[in-house]
């Protein structure tokens, strides 16, 4: 087979992604919080873990209310985490060692400390003060509408001096732009091209579900299927008018055209988590809409081979033929997957992330099966789960997990989180040297899936007719053929294949067995994944 395959797809169609939560990967200053020159100096391990890209959480200056997702200067780095020229030392570094780096940008809102909000609240006659959204109050007094924020409470905040009121999805300190504005457009177009032209590879753009509003701020209808005191307050309403509206995907399209006037970048969206198939598909585009736009499923599906079955079949046959899949197993806003499906499922779930068909998002330390840490009341830092109890991300943000060392290699002093109560076993280095631990199990699945193109860019067909616990499927691209088998089960299963009868094991989950099987009586472990060779 020759090698033009890989011309003929793009980069982010074969390399895993790698997001990586500055504040948790690697402090170099022992300071507690991790930094750019830290990410630098573990770039070497990302190249021998064999990811295609990195994507970096927003590392810009941030009054840090929400870690960074709030932002006070899209052109610079927060002095926590450096400079502009260590951000170009790391770049030029990743590109050297052939890793694409992806940055997050955050277009849907800024910090309230930002220059464009202060103007913007300073008076009506602001050149600035359409930037934002700003109302009246209701007749009553109260917030313009009914709309609710993501971490708690109206979405409205009053600003007493002007006498109006305010919008933001997500935390007062982050007041929403107002992108009906082609102003506040033109300045976040600069901010790509200023990143473009350093030479950053792409972006991953945050809450872009929520860029436009019902230009009427319509109430949003209550939601008939919430149930009072099990699912979120915000769940108590449908968010029909308060985001997911069509004019985004206009906004979006000027992304598109302006990273398409650059070679090879990419454009990921955070989309809806909840977005039915239809509507997660229209913000896909040829050229005007994203590459990939996110999908969450194996985040939020139950982890049950028939429901996993189910949905990436339909996913599959809702993708327009030019669109890309695309799979997330975890991230910095959920709970980690080992700690939410436990350990041997989450060999599963690796098998599964690095074999479908479509860019695997792999969330840091999930390659060495980290857990959520258990965290105390006065420990948290994530102010949404200071607002809404239960409701916190520190869980996941945890300091990567480098050696046995003190604070796991991750700093010369006390970190920021604490870091997960079993690093000594779950760490980098210790993993390194076990050769069936889970750092290998994705290194030796990522090596493959690299050199493989019916793994990277074949087709997909899944088995009807298994046992309800297993999922199998084939990828296939000329001649070269696969078989996925998935045990979901914690017991031993039987599968028997009648055609073809016979393959080849070339990596087990468990990672202790390889050669030739007899597919008409195929034994997989509790947990098990195999990738066959047919
Ligand atoms: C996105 C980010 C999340 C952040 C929010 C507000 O959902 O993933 O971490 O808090 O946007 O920016």
């Amino acid at each position: 087979m020759n090698s033009s395959w890989r011309d003929e797809s793009a980069w982010w169609q074969r390399g895993a992604i790698y997001q990586i939560y500055p504040r948790s990967f690697k402090d170099s200053r022992g300071d507690g919080i991790g930094d750019l020159p830290g990410i630098a100096s573990k770039l070497d391990y990302l190249a021998w873990l064999g990811v295609g890209a990195v994507w970096i959480s927003p590392f810009y200056p941030s009054p840090m209310v929400d870690f960074g997702y709030d932002v006070t200067g899209y052109l610079d780095v927060d002095p926590i985490f450096g400079t502009l020229d260590d951000f170009d030392e790391l770049l030029t570094r990743a590109h050297g060692l052939g890793l694409k780096v992806i940055l997050d940008f955050v277009p849907n809102h800024t910090s309230d400390q930002h220059p464009w909000f202060q103007e913007s609240r300073s008076s009506h006659t602001n050149p600035k003060s359409d930037w934002y959204i700003w109302r009246d109050a209701r007749r009553n007094g109260g917030p313009p509408n009914n709309w609710l924020s993501h971490f708690g409470g109206p979405a409205w905040t009053l600003d007493e001096r002007i006498s109006k009121y305010y919008m933001h999805s997500f935390l007062p300190e982050q007041p929403d732009l107002n992108w009906r504005n082609p102003d506040v457009r033109d300045a976040m177009l600069d901010v790509l091209r200023f990143w473009l032209d350093r030479g950053v590879d792409g972006f991953r753009m945050d809450a872009i579900q929520a860029l436009i509003k019902d230009a009427q701020f319509r109430d949003d209808p209550p939601n008939p299927n919430y149930r009072k005191g099990v699912d979120q307050p915000r769940d108590s309403l449908l968010h029909r008018y308060s985001q997911d509206q069509p004019e985004a995907h206009a906004r979006i399209r000027d992304f598109r055209r302006l990273l398409d006037t650059y070679d090879d970048r990419v454009s990921i969206g955070e989309v809806s988590y909840s977005l039915s198939l239809n509507d997660l598909v229209a913000y896909y585009g040829r050229d005007d809409g994203l590459n990939l736009p996110a999908n969450f499923k194996l985040i939020t599906l139950p982890w049950q081979a028939t429901a996993i079955h189910e949905y990436v079949d339909r996913y599959e046959r809702a993708l327009p033929s030019f669109a890309w899949p695309n799979y997330v197993l975890g991230n910095h806003d959920r709970a980690r997957v080992a700690s939410r499906i436990g350990s041997g499922q989450a060999r599963v779930a690796a098998m599964l992330l690095l074999t479908l068909r479509g860019t695997p998002f792999i969330y840091y330390g999930e390659e060495i099966g980290m857990r959520d840490v258990e965290l105390s009341v006065h420990q948290l830092q994530d102010p949404h789960g200071i607002r809404v109890p239960g409701q916190g991300r520190d869980q996941a943000r945890s300091p990567m997990q480098w050696s046995a060392e003190p604070h796991a290699g991750f700093s010369e002093s006390e970190p920021w989180l604490p870091v997960g109560a079993s690093y000594r076993t779950i760490n980098v280095s210790v993993q390194r040297e076990d050769s069936s631990s889970m750092l290998n199990l994705y290194r030796r699945l990522l090596e493959y899936r690299r050199e493989t193109p019916a793994l990277t860019i074949g087709s997909y067909r899944s088995l009807d007719g298994t046992p309800d616990d297993c999922f199998l499927y084939f990828r296939e691209f000329e001649g070269q053929r696969l078989l996925i088998a998935l045990n979901f089960s914690a017991k031993d299963r039987t599968v028997s294949l009648e055609h073809p009868a016979k393959g080849r094991v070339v990596l087990s989950t468990y990672l202790d067995r390889e050669g030739h099987i007899n597919l008409s009586s195929l034994r997989l472990r509790s947990h098990e994944g195999c990738l066959i060779e047919l």
